[in-house]
């Protein structure tokens, strides 16, 4: 009997316990973040409406050697304010930001774009380490040129690029012929 008193109020204990700790564990503490040296990508690399990004986060490593407890992503437009979804992941209210909370097996994250035009949205992604320090690191979005005008950027370069590669086939004609005499 008492045995199974005291499991009881083990279970009881633990119930008070855990919903306490689930939440912070949800939401870490991200106002102290520092700029963090650690690389993120997202792919494709400028923004589109209703895509979906690949954004990964590639832990730096960081000399106290502490270890990565989790990766905090979010999407925001230059007002700050949440856009799109985050595929597949569970997604936190922190401070009004919606954020998608990963683990620290999973660095990588689907994110789609809103069916919207936006100017740019800036993806923030943060890591949280063991000692409970944060750091940051951003990268933006902005939307392509129109593709129309994208090729008339750049027409100085291209007659350039054909001139030095006809100076290397003139360079390489003689060096040709010689070996075709070597070999015949
Ligand atoms: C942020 O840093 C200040 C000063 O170091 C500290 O007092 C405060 O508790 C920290 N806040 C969080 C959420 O870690
Ligand atoms: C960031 O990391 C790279 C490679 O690990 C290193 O070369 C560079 O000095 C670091 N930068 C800072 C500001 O710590
Ligand atoms: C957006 O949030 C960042 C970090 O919290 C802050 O530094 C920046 O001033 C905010 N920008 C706007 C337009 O509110
Ligand atoms: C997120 O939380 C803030 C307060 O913490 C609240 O004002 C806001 O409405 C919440 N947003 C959503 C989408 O739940
Ligand atoms: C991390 O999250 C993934 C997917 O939600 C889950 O399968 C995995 O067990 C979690 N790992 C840890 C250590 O919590
Ligand atoms: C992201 O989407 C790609 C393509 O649909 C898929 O292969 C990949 O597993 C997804 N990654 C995550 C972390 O959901
Ligand atoms: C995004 O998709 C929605 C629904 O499929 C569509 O109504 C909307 O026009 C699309 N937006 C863009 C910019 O393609
Ligand atoms: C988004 O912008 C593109 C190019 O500027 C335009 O063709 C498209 O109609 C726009 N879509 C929406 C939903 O505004």
């Amino acid at each position: 009997m008492a045995p199974a008193l005291l499991l009881a109020q083990l279970l009881f204990l633990g119930a008070l316990l855990v919903p306490a700790q689930a939440q912070a564990e949800k939401c870490p503490q991200l106002g102290n973040a520092t700029e963090g040296n650690f690389s993120v990508t997202v792919t494709p690399g400028v923004y589109q409406a209703n895509t979906t990004y690949l954004v990964e986060v590639k832990k730096g490593t960081k000399s106290t050697g502490e270890e990565v407890t989790q990766y905090v992503l979010q999407a925001l437009s230059p007002r700050n304010e949440s856009l799109g979804t985050w595929v597949e992941i569970s997604t936190e209210n922190c401070s009004s930001v919606h954020s998608a909370v990963l683990n620290s097996t999973q660095n990588t994250a689907n994110w789609t774009s809103p069916g919207t035009n936006v100017s740019s949205v800036q993806i923030r992604a943060y890591i949280i380490y063991t000692d409970k320090s944060t750091k940051f690191k951003t990268v933006t979005l902005s939307r392509a040129p129109e593709t129309t005008k994208s090729p008339s950027t750049t027409p100085n370069s291209v007659p350039t690029v054909r001139s030095s590669s006809l100076f290397v086939a003139v360079l390489q004609l003689p060096l040709l012929l010689a070996t075709g005499k070597l070999l015949s």
